[in-house]
């Protein structure tokens, strides 16, 4: 493997590097180049580290370490990252890297990039700029591929490995964009290639393996579950508590007691998944499940200053809030996401998707700001901030984000 500084500023700093090689043309599934929603919103710069291009020679096979070294492994590796407990989610156009860095400026200690498709990721440079981009900061980080090929999934993990704690394997989407790919929730027909793609990354890596899994309806195939891809090799798993079909968070409640059941069976760390909509929800979680960590995706979209206490007014009457404000709304937030996006581009889908989940109280209070959004073909930084404005200066007040009282 070669590295070359991305420019000649990142030379002050290591880690920004990107990987350099020859690689295949692009594959063909490029976006229309006239639709803004695929093009990135601002120019990079030397703070991004993005992947160019691979591949690198795969390194041999080593021997498997013995299931007691390798568990001991895993808690050094866990240790040495501060054991973070409070973690950004995977999701796809939505835990990207400006979203990350807001959440880990208000409480998160770690967090997943969006699931990455392996062989598109090895195939297509454009895919790689577009969709991965990190920063010296951005740490700890998993990175998520989706994949059914050991190989190509291996290959994929190399060009990430550098700038990473942990490749992350998705078992967990249920969609049917997954069950045509045949990958995310639908290897849980197929364990045997589960197992050989978890055994190919431990064995090869230099970094260790996730995976983040549903549960099966029946706990005993959740535990053999589990206690499997430990055994193949997987160094952390984060559980989330619905099955396959339990596709609707609001509607289904993830079940604990299941997330409990695995951290009382596997030896690795375990992070808890669903539910987690406040600290509150955090507490009661990990004094349930005695899990390691928690993961939050729906709540800290509409809310990135969860990990950080705060709340939106849906969960202020649940407890004891303060019944004044904590001083921060998610306007105040949507700017500082808007001022991470300038630093850190990312394509403008993303963009639109956060300021809608995060504004979305404020514009159920102004429907006709929604509409002009909606309305907006192109967006520039500009408008979003004077979007910002004038939902402010029309409620004459804010939505505000509150507090516990303690
Ligand atoms: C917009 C969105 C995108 C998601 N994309 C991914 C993904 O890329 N990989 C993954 O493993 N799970 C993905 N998920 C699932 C979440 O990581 C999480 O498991 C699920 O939402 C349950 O957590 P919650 O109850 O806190 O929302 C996504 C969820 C949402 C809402």
């Amino acid at each position: 493997m070669r590295f070359r500084p991305l420019n000649p500023l990142s030379r002050l700093n290591p880690s920004s590097y990107s990987m350099v090689a020859t690689l295949p043309p692009p594959h063909s599934a490029q976006p229309e180049e006239d639709d803004q929603d695929e093009h990135l919103c601002a120019f990079a710069n030397s703070r991004s580290l993005v992947i160019e291009a691979h591949p690198t020679p795969l390194s041999p096979s080593v021997p498997l370490l013995e299931s007691e070294r390798r568990v001991e492994r895993a808690w050094e590796h866990w240790r040495r990252l501060g054991s973070p407990r409070l973690i950004v989610a995977p999701m796809v156009d939505n835990s990207e890297l400006p979203f990350r860095m807001l959440c880990r400026k208000y409480g998160a200690e770690a967090a997943y990039t969006p699931m990455l498709h392996s062989r598109i990721f090895t195939e297509n440079e454009k895919y790689r700029r577009m969709e991965f981009t990190s920063c010296q900061e951005d740490r700890p980080l998993f990175v998520q591929f989706c994949a059914n090929d050991p190989d190509i999934l291996l290959e994929a993990a190399k060009m990430v490995e550098p700038c990473c704690d942990y490749v992350d394997i998705n078992f967990g989407c249920p969609q049917r964009i997954a069950r045509r790919g045949n990958y995310g929730a639908f290897l849980m027909d197929n364990l045997p290639l589960v197992k050989s793609l978890v055994q190919k990354l431990a064995n090869n890596l230099s970094i260790p393996v996730s995976c983040k899994i549903r549960i099966f309806p029946n706990l005993a195939d959740t535990l053999a579950y589990a206690k499997m891809l430990e055994e193949a090799g997987c160094a952390l798993l984060a559980v989330h508590g619905r099955t396959r079909d339990e596709k609707d968070g609001k509607k289904f409640r993830a079940d604990w007691d299941a997330i409990k059941a695995v951290k009382n069976t596997v030896r690795i760390p375990v992070l808890a998944n669903g539910n987690i909509r406040h600290m509150e929800d955090v507490k009661t979680c990990l004094g349930h499940t005695v899990a390691d960590g928690v993961l939050s995706a729906e709540s800290l979209l509409e809310n990135p200053a969860l990990f950080a206490g705060f709340r939106t007014s849906e969960c202020r009457d649940e407890i004891n809030c303060c019944p004044d404000d904590g001083g921060l709304d998610q306007a105040a937030l949507v700017e500082e996401y808007l001022r991470l996006c300038e630093q850190y581009p990312v394509p403008w889908r993303m963009v639109r998707s956060h300021v809608h989940k995060m504004l979305g109280d404020w514009f159920k209070a102004q429907p006709q700001v929604r509409q002009e959004l909606n309305s907006q073909s192109k967006l520039t930084f500009e408008w979003l901030y004077e979007m910002v404005n004038k939902l402010r200066r029309n409620l004459g007040g804010r939505v505000p984000l509150y507090t516990k009282v303690f």
